[in-house]
């Protein structure tokens, strides 16, 4: 089976109806029902054990030159299921010379990968970018025939260990004009990039096979457009392509856009799987970094995310810090943003609804799932229109409520029906519920004017 095999849904998010609880004849009683969310049975602490529970994966690119660095190997190893070599598969690093094939670097990050169990992105086999010095002199017929024999060798020697390669990456043009980026390689012919998917699939039937780029992250942009009229023209046509990858270098003037997870949906349905393949963010905004994950969360084919390196000092743009881990090896707050949306599942928090009650007055109590833990889990309840609020939780059982914060509370006789009113520390409350054998239910919570 391949690796891509493995990827499959194995849990779902469920909604629960409720019916809204009215409490007493209190005169401007507003009763706000929230539908609470059931999360994962068993929540996980690191990025890929989170996304493997969710049928995804959550990589890094590793480099060589750290390999000897335990702090990164061991964050390495503890939190990714899947890694893709940052240069070592690329064109200058594996065929140095003209036919004369290196593939000591990669194998290194290929070893680590697979004593790790991690799967491997392949990267990147037709590019224009790091080609070797050789490759400078050919033209024409003998630099087709020089890269259809670069794919080839490559995709044949890693062939059955890497569960997606990126056959071709960078072939359109910035701006608005659609076209093809002006290239050696495209001056071999324009079908030079259907030739080279051909020769990736004769040569390794089994991986998966991407199309990768930067800045097709908007589905308006030409650029975009001109991928997606590849994978149509592909589809239409027979030629291999089986996904497409989005690099997402959420930097530098690029930056994450309102409309990602609509240009996601739609490459999907186009019939390829997503996979978004080198993500980093300026100054790692953790509310950008969390959406993302949601963003491919919401579409099923989004297969997995990558980010681009492991900590800040390992970043290719180590200058504006964009990854989840700092230079000293520390989690980030978008580290935790990242697993808190990866363990929520893409069923994010619930929306709140209110009803207003005959007489006036309204409340409205927000349940924001926490930090889930092996036996417990947190919950924030945020209260808006009172500061005289009465908030009711009610748990399920053999859950209970150990601990609360911002709140004076009491409990009903089961112990199971929390009464929460404001203690003077704000509208914002929180408190852990011990799962006691019960990993999948949440809160619900009322509110009403006090
Ligand atoms: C970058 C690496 O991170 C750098 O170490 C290297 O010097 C240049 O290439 N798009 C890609 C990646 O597809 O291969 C690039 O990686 C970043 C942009």
């Amino acid at each position: 089976m391949t690796a891509h095999a493995q990827l499959g849904r194995r849990r779902s998010m469920v909604y629960r109806a409720r019916t809204p609880l009215l409490l007493g004849t209190i005169a401007a009683v507003c009763v706000t029902t929230i539908a609470a969310l059931a999360g994962t049975a068993d929540a996980a602490t690191t990025l890929g054990a989170s996304a493997a529970e969710h049928g995804r994966y959550f990589g890094t690119a590793l480099s060589t030159a750290h390999l000897g660095d335990s702090a990164y190997t061991t964050i390495a190893g503890r939190e990714f299921n899947q890694v893709t070599p940052e240069n070592e598969m690329k064109w200058d690093a594996t065929e140095p010379s003209q036919n004369s094939f290196s593939f000591g670097q990669a194998d290194q990050i290929v070893n680590f990968a697979t004593s790790h169990n991690m799967r491997i992105r392949g990267h990147a086999l037709a590019w224009h970018s790091q080609q070797p010095g050789w490759v400078s002199g050919l033209s024409g017929t003998a630099l087709r025939n020089a890269m259809l024999n670069h794919v080839t060798t490559v995709a044949s020697h890693y062939r059955g260990k890497i569960f997606t390669w990126d056959v071709v990456n960078e072939a359109f043009a910035d701006g608005g004009s659609g076209a093809r980026r002006d290239s050696n390689l495209q001056r071999t012919g324009n079908d030079w990039i259907e030739a080279a998917f051909r020769a990736a699939r004769a040569a390794d039937s089994g991986a998966k096979l991407c199309y990768n780029d930067y800045n097709i992250d908007n589905w308006g942009d030409a650029k975009t457009q001109a991928v997606a009229n590849l994978i149509r023209d592909f589809k239409a046509r027979g030629v291999p392509i089986d996904c497409v990858g989005l690099q997402s270098h959420f930097t530098g003037g690029s930056n994450y856009p309102a409309g990602y997870r609509t240009t996601l949906s739609n490459f999907a349905a186009l019939g390829v799987d997503v996979q978004i393949t080198e993500l980093d963010i300026t100054n790692a905004n953790a509310t950008a970094y969390g959406n993302v994950v949601n963003d491919c969360y919401a579409v099923s084919r989004c297969n997995g995310i990558t980010v681009w390196g492991v900590r800040d000092s390992d970043s290719w743009r180590s200058g504006e810090n964009p990854l989840l881990f700092d230079g000293g090896g520390n989690k980030k707050a978008a580290y935790t943003s990242v697993l808190n949306a990866l363990n929520a599942g893409g069923g994010g928090n619930p929306p709140p609804s209110t009803t207003t009650q005959p007489g006036g007055g309204s409340c409205t109590a927000t349940i924001v799932a926490g930090t889930v833990f092996g036996d417990r889990y947190n919950t924030t309840i945020n209260v808006s229109g009172t500061n005289t609020w009465i908030v009711t939780v009610t748990i399920t059982a053999p859950q209970k409520i150990s601990t609360t914060w911002n709140i004076s509370a009491t409990w009903d006789s089961t112990g199971n029906i929390m009464t929460a009113r404001p203690n003077g520390s704000g509208n914002s409350f929180g408190f852990t519920t011990m799962f006691n054998g019960n990993s999948t239910a949440r809160p619900r919570a009322t509110c009403r004017v006090g």
